[in-house]
């Protein structure tokens, strides 16, 4: 085969190695415009699991690439004046302009035609080819002539960068963060060589522009970062090698995902490769990795198909079908780490105190767990555990084992929980007539007992007509009272646990079957009318809901109060006022479902007017010393509605309403939502309300292990942590995570 690799980066040179080390007949030529000692940029950094892939690969180019490695184990993070340290993170790295260097020599050696100083205009000015690899980079011209084909999706992020070094050496992966006046800026440095080290520069869109940095040269922009960093390079100079960028020296980051990888382009089949193909931002230095395992993959397809032209097509595809895969993880942890670092002045930097804006920092990408970071350095961790723990207002002794966050603690207002479990409010559709019976007692019962702090029983409706189906429970009579007493007794007799309440109003979701008949499907006998913000129904076949009048609104707020009542009197410990899920409350803030155009509809104040009243008429006869939470979808997962930020303005007015705390779900509030699912998929939204909004907040959702609680809860994300699916709905889960584990 004749292969053209068009670039000689790293995914170029490495491929074309690969391909001819693997079948020395093929002709491979790699054509770059730069001379082979130009380059761009300074050191890239490499974890150990792709070095092993190296080795196996190639074992003479990996040997010699080890040993011009530096490796190093710490972290450090300067912080307000503090320097804290954590060790065993284990990074390598080279000098950009030495690795290419030892696959240069090693292209030559094993016969790959290396043609420098030369600029394709074209994936066409190789008629002879059977493949050309597109390894030309992010801005790929081979790419950017097949748009319709590539179908590159380019995301501009916001903050603004400067890639810079320094002859100054430093021992560890270090981060500085640094206030101006009009902002946090942060530098990431990290030694690549003997003599020098990485020192990249990064803020926000608004101090860039607030210090004029978008009129400073390469001079004028180092000369700013000197003196903003100047404490941790203690004099040493900031170089630049790109002199040749003309106008400010920042840039963008560009997120790049292809629709597709490959196209026959009526003569020689063309890939993309590396960052032709996909980037992942620098905050989990991936983008090197990424295109070396491109190279690798790409290679070991001929090796399983055969190294002929034939095959080319089943190759490529195969290859794209797993790069994609791989990419794809890589590329969700980038953006959590680069989402992180967009934030992390106002969110994280403003609000949390140096240990925890330490720990929050080392797992930003969410793929290093608590438990990890404790294989990783556990003196470190169990530092971190006592001061959690001490800042929950626990006094762990010196010589006793420290407690793991989720076990710590929590006060709001006068109630104090064990630990930081809560079992999430379940819909059980196993009630008569509104009533806890034995089913209640024994299910709730259970909860308590086994250990969870607080137990939220399923949404509690404050009428007959507030109830989602007739198997829901109630609090609108006093027989309803006397269930939540001989509850709320067992519970306090026999547990540590707290009980807690979810008031709600069904809405227009109300009057459907049992959950095992038929899911949101309206009742055939026995239905009641309903009520919403407007006049809008759930499903195409779900009655239509009457839009609420005043006089709606304050009879449903009056049984609101007088639930409330009930619950306080039978010994309820927490209340939780459900605004989430589409429900009567909800109904009222998500665009979607409230079309109303007086001063109930429209803006978020308005939209807010209606649940925030119900909230005060609460808050006002629940006793002053027992906590109230708000649950608010904090995405609608629809086009026109509710997103995190839309739920930051929420909590912002429940908050100054007297709300303790918000638990931040999602969706179920429009059918047509498109969710996406995941790990901790809705932990963010928690992350993003407690930190921006400065409540304390409960984070659930695909919560399944102890060590994602102790994760969420020591980094800040949340304060309490929700679990729900048991019985049934988890089994599909579990399932999953058994397979996975086995693998
Ligand atoms: C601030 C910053 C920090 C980074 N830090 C890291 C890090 O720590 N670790 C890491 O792994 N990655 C890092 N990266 C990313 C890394 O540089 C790239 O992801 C990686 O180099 C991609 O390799 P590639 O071979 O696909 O493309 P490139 O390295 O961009 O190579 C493309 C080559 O093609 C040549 N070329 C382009 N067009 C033509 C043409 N028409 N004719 C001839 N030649 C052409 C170019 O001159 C270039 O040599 C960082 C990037 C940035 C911006
Ligand atoms: C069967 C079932 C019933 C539920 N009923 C309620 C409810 O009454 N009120 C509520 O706010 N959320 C309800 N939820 C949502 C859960 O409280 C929780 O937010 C969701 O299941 C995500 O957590 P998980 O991944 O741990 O299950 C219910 C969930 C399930 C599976």
């Amino acid at each position: 085969m004749r292969i053209v690799c068009i670039g000689g980066g790293p995914a170029g040179l490495y491929f074309a190695l690969l391909m001819k080390k693997n079948h020395p007949e093929h002709h491979v030529t790699v054509v770059e415009r730069n001379r082979p000692y130009d380059t761009f940029g300074w050191g890239v950094v490499f974890s150990d699991a792709t070095m092993d892939s190296m080795t196996k690969w190639d074992p003479e180019s990996a040997a010699i690439i080890k040993d011009a490695f530096n490796h190093w184990d710490d972290i450090e993070v300067l912080f307000k004046g503090t320097r804290q340290r954590t060790s065993g993170h284990g990074f390598v790295g080279i000098g950009r302009k030495k690795l290419l260097n030892i696959l240069q020599a090693r292209c030559e050696e094993l016969g790959v035609e290396l043609t420098f100083e030369t600029e394709v205009n074209s994936d066409l000015d190789f008629p002879d080819a059977d493949l050309v690899i597109a390894s030309d980079g992010f801005n790929s011209r081979v790419r950017n002539a097949y748009t319709e084909i590539f179908q590159p999706d380019l995301q501009q992020r916001p903050n603004r960068y400067i890639w810079l070094g320094t002859n100054k050496l430093f021992d560890a992966f270090t981060f500085d963060f640094r206030k101006t006046d009009h902002g946090w800026f942060q530098a990431h440095i990290y030694k690549f060589d003997d003599q020098t080290s990485t020192f990249i520069v990064e803020t926000t869109e608004d101090a860039y522009l607030a210090h004029g940095l978008d009129k400073a040269d390469q001079d004028a922009s180092i000369a700013f970062c000197e003196n903003l960093f100047s404490e941790v390079l203690e004099g040493a100079p900031l170089m630049t090698n790109a002199r040749h960028m003309r106008g400010s020296a920042w840039l963008n980051f560009n997120r790049l995902i292809c629709g597709k990888w490959s196209h026959f382009n009526g003569q020689s089949h063309v890939v993309l490769m590396g960052d032709a193909a996909h980037t992942a931002h620098f905050a989990i230095g991936s983008g090197t990795k990424l295109a070396i395992e491109d190279a690798i993959e790409l290679t070991n397809q001929f090796q399983i198909h055969g190294h002929d032209a034939d095959q080319i097509p089943a190759v490529l595809s195969d290859y794209e079908d797993i790069r994609r895969v791989d990419v794809a993880r890589i590329q969700n942890a980038a953006r959590n780490a680069m989402e992180w670092f967009e934030v992390v002045g106002e969110r994280y930097a403003d609000t949390l105190p140096p240990e925890q804006f330490m720990y929050s920092m080392l797992t930003r990408s969410q793929r290093i767990s608590h438990e990890n970071l404790r294989l990783r350095d556990a003196d470190w961790l169990e530092g971190y555990e006592r001061w959690f723990a001490a800042s929950s207002g626990l006094n762990v002794e010196a010589d006793k084992r420290s407690l793991p966050p989720m076990l710590t603690p929590f006060t709001a207002r006068g109630v104090t929980l064990k630990n930081r479990i809560v079992v999430s409010p379940m819909a059980m559709y196993s009630a008569t007539d509104g009533l806890i019976d034995d089913f209640h007692m024994v299910h709730l019962g259970s909860r308590a007992m086994g250990g969870a702090a607080l137990v939220f029983a399923e949404m509690t409706c404050v009428s007959p007509d507030a109830r989602i189906t007739p198997g829901c429970l109630g609090l609108w009579n006093d027989a309803q009272k006397d269930g939540w007493k001989r509850l709320a007794d067992f519970v306090h007799a026999n547990s540590g646990a707290k009980l807690g309440c979810q008031l709600g109003h069904a809405g227009r979701k109300g009057s459907t079957k049992l959950a095992w008949d038929g899911i949101d499907q309206p009742l055939e006998n026995g239905a009641w009318p309903l009520i919403s913000a407007s006049a809008l129904p759930y499903l195409k076949t779900s009655p239509v809901p009457k839009a609420m009048d005043r006089a709606d609104m304050d009879r449903v707020k009056a049984d609101h109060v007088a639930a409330a009542i009930r619950a306080a009197e039978a010994g309820v410990d927490w209340l939780e006022l459900h605004c989430a899920h589409g429900y009567l409350l909800s109904s009222f803030l998500s665009p979607l479902t409230n079309r109303r155009e007086d001063e109930y509809g429209g803006s978020h104040e308005n939209r807010a007017r209606f649940p925030l009243e119900v909230f005060e008429a609460i808050r006002a006869v629940w006793p002053e010393d027992r906590p109230i939470s708000v649950r608010l979808s904090c995405h609608d997962w629809s086009e026109g509605g509710n997103t995190p930020d839309d739920a930051v303005i929420f909590a912002r007015m429940f908050k100054d309403a007297g709300a303790d705390l918000i638990d931040c779900s999602s969706g179920q509030v429009w059918k047509e939502e498109k969710p996406v699912y995941g790990r901790l998929f809705q932990t963010p939204f928690s992350d993003k309300v407690r930190n921006e909004v400065g409540i304390p907040t409960i984070a659930v959702g695909a919560i399944s292990e102890a060590d994602h609680a102790n994760s969420i809860i020591a980094a800040g994300r949340a304060d309490l942590c929700a679990v729900a699916k048991q019985y049934y709905s988890a089994k599909a889960q579990y399932e999953n995570n058994l397979e996975r584990a086995a693998r």
